[in-house]
């Protein structure tokens, strides 16, 4: 990410990574950030104002899958696209999770508006009920990708008990 660049948070709940990103983009750059949770994005749009950068974020109550409805934005080209999936840390409703169908939709989405040498980055959590389907079903997916597009790393913990998260990392290569 560089300066003026756009970025994607696709799951904004207390949005640190929101914050992460729009520092990143500076000034000049945009942030779109979806969740399905009003009181999620009102925690984080405090946040955004407190760090400062509130003016280049604009945050959207609607699933991350509707992503591509959204684009573009003012001529920019999206640069990267983070997803944190599960449940909103501190949230009231835990039941409130990222899914599979619409995880691996709004993934397909972001790979058709993503440009070129910019990045995808998914947190995969196997904890909670549904967890280990969602990581599965997205696995399966980015294997799809095909090579001469696409790099795909993953990045898993080797010596942490119990669940530890996992990263995704699915970059796009330059033409
Ligand atoms: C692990 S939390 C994100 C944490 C966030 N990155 C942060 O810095 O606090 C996952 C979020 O995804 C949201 N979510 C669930 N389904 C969604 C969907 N279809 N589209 C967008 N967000 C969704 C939840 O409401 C929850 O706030």
């Amino acid at each position: 990410l560089r300066s003026g660049d756009l970025a994607i948070d696709a799951t904004v709940g207390n949005g640190h990574d929101t914050v992460f990103l729009a520092q990143t983009v500076g000034a000049t750059g945009r942030v779109l950030g979806f969740d399905v949770q009003a009181a999620a994005l009102g925690m984080a749009q405090d946040r955004l104002h407190r760090a400062g950068v509130s003016e280049r974020v604009r945050l959207v109550q609607a699933g991350h899958e509707t992503l591509g409805t959204h684009l573009p934005c003012e001529g920019r080209r999206l640069r990267a696209v983070t997803f944190n999936l599960g449940y909103l840390p501190g949230g009231a409703d835990k039941t409130v999770v990222t899914r599979p169908e619409t995880t691996v939709a709004a993934l397909t989405a972001a790979t058709r508006e993503l440009g070129s040498g910019g990045i995808i980055t998914v947190v995969l959590y196997t904890g909670h009920p549904g967890g280990a389907e969602e990581a599965a079903a997205v696995r399966e997916w980015a294997k799809g990708l095909p090579q001469t597009y696409w790099s795909v790393l993953s990045y898993r913990f080797v010596n942490q008990r119990g669940t530890p998260p996992a990263l995704l990392a699915i970059e796009r290569g330059s033409p």
